[in-house]
């Protein structure tokens, strides 16, 4: 397997570059990726910059260029409901880009001329994502985030969980366009702005993918500066324990090949 490892901004994937062994550097379409071994796992990482576009072509170039078999994203998203909370963490079960809308030609959130409105990721490699992030918690937490940061966040006793993970081109800071999203969208966990994209991308060749959030805001009027102040101190803690536990986890038992490879 070769793992590309996409976030968005540098602090969601701080650190992961630095414990790459035999690390070797390409620039390409604005991008640095790195390619190298993460606790003996072929990887690529990458930071894609904010939004879709921009998280497709990252993915895109991914599989293209740098020939991953599989994607990971990791980031940090606005919570979708309220029982969802700042230092959760969610690993997709399904995507959406809650901005898509060519009604009436097509149906409310549908991506254009495929007839799908949600992308899925991969469900085997979304399983050990959850497993990792499940021992990260239980395991690496108390010591990976101390405990004025714990107090500082409200974070006493954080949880993973699954569901519809909706992307847009918007940082969402508004409850009522939270609730509403809510109202159009059941099943809601996050709010983010890449996943959807990367899944649409990897659905379209064939590539499994995976995408996991930290919580870091309300998406409420408060979410700027929450974002802000949990991507400076908390989100690559999440990412670098995570991801050190999966590759050690795919090392270990590695995937099954899937038999539905749905691209080229
Ligand atoms: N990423 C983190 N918080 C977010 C929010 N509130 N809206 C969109 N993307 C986010």
């Amino acid at each position: 397997m070769r793992l590309g490892i996409i976030s968005a901004l540098h602090e969601e994937q701080a650190g992961l570059v630095e414990a790459m062994r035999g690390p070797s550097r390409l620039i390409h379409g604005m991008r640095d990726y790195v390619a190298g071994q993460l606790w003996e796992i072929d990887a690529v990482c990458v930071l894609s910059r904010i939004g879709k576009v921009a998280a497709a072509m990252t993915a895109t170039t991914l599989v293209e260029k740098f020939g991953v078999t599989h994607i990971l994203f990791t980031g940090v998203a606005g919570a979708g409901d309220k029982t969802v909370q700042v230092g959760d963490i969610v690993v997709a079960e399904s995507l959406v880009q809650h901005d898509m809308d060519a009604s009436p030609l097509f149906p409310r959130f549908e991506v254009p001329l495929t007839g799908q409105t949600h992308f899925q990721p991969d469900a085997p490699l979304s399983m050990r994502l959850v497993g990792a992030a499940q021992d990260f918690l239980e395991l690496d937490f108390l010591d990976a985030v101390g405990e004025g940061e714990r107090r500082a966040f409200g974070l006493a006793r954080p949880r993973v969980h699954r569901g519809l993970v909706a992307s847009g081109d918007q940082f969402v800071n508004d409850r009522l366009r939270l609730e509403a999203m809510n109202g159009a969208l059941p099943g809601l966990v996050a709010v983010e702005m890449e996943g959807a994209a990367v899944a649409q991308v990897c659905h379209e060749l064939g590539v499994p993918c995976a995408v996991i959030r930290a919580i870091s805001d309300n998406a409420n009027e408060n979410a700027a500066p929450d974002f802000m102040r949990f991507v400076k101190s908390i989100a690559a803690q999440y990412a670098f324990h995570i991801t050190r536990r999966l590759c050690r986890d795919l090392k270990e038992a590695p995937l099954q090949p899937r038999s539905d490879s749905a691209g080229t």
